[in-house]
């Protein structure tokens, strides 16, 4: 779909803010709190932002884009290219972190740019009448972004890291002491999320979390060979070549955003072989079941992998 750039705002540090709207007289899929949209970029480039505003507000999208200073393009491209009026590739919503409306305590928990589906789930919670609180930890105030909708709120308690004054965020006390009927969600940086997976591997399916980005080890080695079952075709995985890289350049057509094993886009199902698994997508179930690969950056232990493709 396309969407036209209405406003870009600056919401901190690295940190812009951007209004996709329709064509006039369109509109967008509705979306679920929590879910995010996979945005084209430049050819072969594309990348997954949670959508911030109010599920309810079906007149437009909002997303945030922090710079990464390590950018393969992704957040460089937007915050270099994307203007007011422009027009942007945006793919239909989805959601691999939804929220559990029917509980009774909903604590979300958001490290950095990881606030921002934490906004949709607060606005939907409002609508709901439901209790939540969040728990937002920033390294420094200039870097924690859309302070002005949240910092008012009795249920948002602030972590900055150089300022001594605000109360620290202590994962291990606030899983520990949470209500049974609670429901707790986590989106942030890959330390933060691996202690709450760690602590919080006790909550069960009450645990839910969310990577925006990953020091994923990619599988680059190749030396395997991909059997395509529905189409019959066999192609080599060369040295060098991620899954993902070797199905494109063999003109398969396999969709991806994030390329670092976190968005979910690149899951292919597989029916024979086993994977290596690298992504932070598939759950350790699925991911011992062999039934999945994430293809942007998984390999194989065997010498081939049967695909559904
Ligand atoms: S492209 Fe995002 S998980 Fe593979």
């Amino acid at each position: 779909m396309q969407a036209r750039i209405r406003h870009v705002r600056w919401e901190a540090h690295d940190i812009l803010g951007f209004r996709l709207e329709p064509a006039a007289g369109a509109s967008l899929p509705a979306f679920t709190a929590g879910a995010h949209v996979d945005v084209a970029l430049a050819a072969g480039l594309a990348r997954s932002y949670s959508l911030l505003g109010d599920p309810a507000d079906r007149s437009g999208y909002e997303i945030a884009v922090q710079l990464d200073v390590d950018s393969r393009g992704g957040s460089r491209h937007i915050h270099e290219h994307w203007r007011p009026g422009q027009w942007v590739d945006v793919s239909a919503p989805r959601n691999n972190f939804e929220l559990h409306e029917g509980a009774a305590r909903s604590v979300l928990i958001a490290g950095g740019i990881g606030i921002t589906p934490m906004l949709s789930m607060i606005a939907r919670l409002e609508r709901l009448g439901r209790s939540w609180e969040l728990h937002y930890a920033v390294r420094t105030r200039e870097r924690a972004a859309f302070l002005d909708r949240l910092e008012h709120h009795d249920a948002v308690h602030l972590t900055i890291d150089d300022e001594p004054s605000t109360p620290r965020l202590d994962l291990a006390r606030l899983l520990a002491g949470l209500p049974p009927d609670a429901h707790v969600y986590c989106c942030g940086p890959e330390r933060m999320l691996a202690a709450f997976r760690e602590l919080g591997a006790p909550l069960g399916e009450r645990l839910h979390f969310e990577y925006f980005s990953a020091d994923t080890d990619v599988a680059c080695d190749g030396g395997y060979r991909l059997d395509l079952r529905r189409s019959g075709r066999s192609i080599d995985v060369q040295p060098g070549e991620t899954m993902l890289d070797a199905l494109l350049n063999a003109g398969v057509d396999v969709g991806f955003a994030c390329s670092e094993g976190i968005c979910g886009s690149c899951r292919v199902t597989v029916l024979d072989g086993v994977p290596d698994h690298r992504d932070h997508f598939l759950t350790d179930a699925e991911k011992q079941s062999n039934q999945a690969v994430m293809v942007c950056c998984s390999g194989a232990r065997s010498g081939v992998l049967a695909l559904d493709l």
